[in-house]
């Protein structure tokens, strides 16, 4: 299949095809999305949860980052992967923001990287697609500011929160990010900025209006249980289940010495009653 570009995912979002994104942290999970045919594959630091074990996005480096987005762009060739810059990576100078973002690219081989934060961020995301770097933005719940916000909760509920949720699309859009991702926005605030924008928007617990949708591999997976259970997620397999009864059925055979038997054994024609063994 042809490869994933932005003019494409711009062209989609015009069409009227939705954008289809994963995240994947490694070369099987990567291998396994592209050859189910999804657009866009995103090196989250969400692998700060559900890979690390974190209690939050924060602990996750850059180093982090690259080696985890290396293994990503290693196992695919048609989807687009997006690395996502890590917490406070982006904040400093624009002399350092750059030097990381460059390592993001030039090591993890990403084509693009995505950036939380709204209006506040527009300069960063301006000098970034300047030196050449496609930008996705994301805002609504941004997971690196959590302890800001307050906690994990839906965002634009309000006059105030929705208008200024707007204006940072615009924002973006206008610093030239090529898509953003929506989270846990409202579903009619979802709309209007997809409405609003001619580059496309991608959701996570933002209702069926955005012009993409993304969910964490090993939550539409079920991978491993979560925290808590989120309404925005639906489950397309329990691959924990599979995970936990292969090994269960491992550790019986084991036990039982029904594994491994004669037929997974190796031999060699040699005399060991002989006096070399004795
Ligand atoms: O880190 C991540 O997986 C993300 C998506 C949920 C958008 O940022
Ligand atoms: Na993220």
């Amino acid at each position: 299949p042809k490869s994933m570009s932005t003019i494409r995912m711009k062209k989609m979002k015009a069409d009227g095809v939705p954008i289809s994104v994963i995240t994947a942290y490694d070369y099987p999970s990567a291998k396994l999305a592209e050859e189910a045919g999804v657009d866009v594959i995103l090196v989250g630091d969400s692998l700060g949860n559900v890979v690390q074990g974190q209690q939050s996005t924060l602990p996750v480096t850059l180093d982090e980052m690259i080696y985890h987005t290396k293994m990503v762009t290693r196992a695919v060739t048609a989807p687009f992967v997006v690395g996502d810059m890590p917490f406070m990576t982006y904040h400093g100078s624009l002399d350092q923001t750059l030097r990381n973002i460059g390592r993001l690219m030039r090591e993890g081989l990403c084509k693009a990287v995505k950036m939380e934060g709204g209006a506040e961020i527009a300069h960063t995301v301006e000098a970034s697609v300047q030196a050449g770097v496609p930008v996705m933005g994301h805002i609504g719940l941004t997971p690196q500011s959590v302890y800001q916000i307050g906690g994990y909760r839906v965002q634009g509920k309000t006059n105030e929160q929705a208008r200024k949720l707007l204006d940072d699309a615009k924002a973006l859009e206008q610093a030239g990010a090529f898509a953003i991702v929506l989270e846990l926005t409202t579903d009619e605030l979802s709309e209007q900025i997809t409405k609003q924008l001619s580059i496309p928007t991608i959701g996570i617990g933002a209702g069926p209006h955005c012009d993409g949708q993304v969910l964490v591999f090993h939550d539409l997976l079920q991978y491993a249980s979560p925290v808590f259970p989120k309404k925005f997620v639906k489950a397309y397999a329990n691959i924990g289940d599979a995970i936990r009864t292969g090994i269960a059925a491992y550790v019986k055979d084991v036990k039982t010495r029904s594994f491994p038997t004669q037929e997974h054994a190796f031999h060699a024609d040699l005399d060991m009653s002989g006096p070399l063994y004795g």
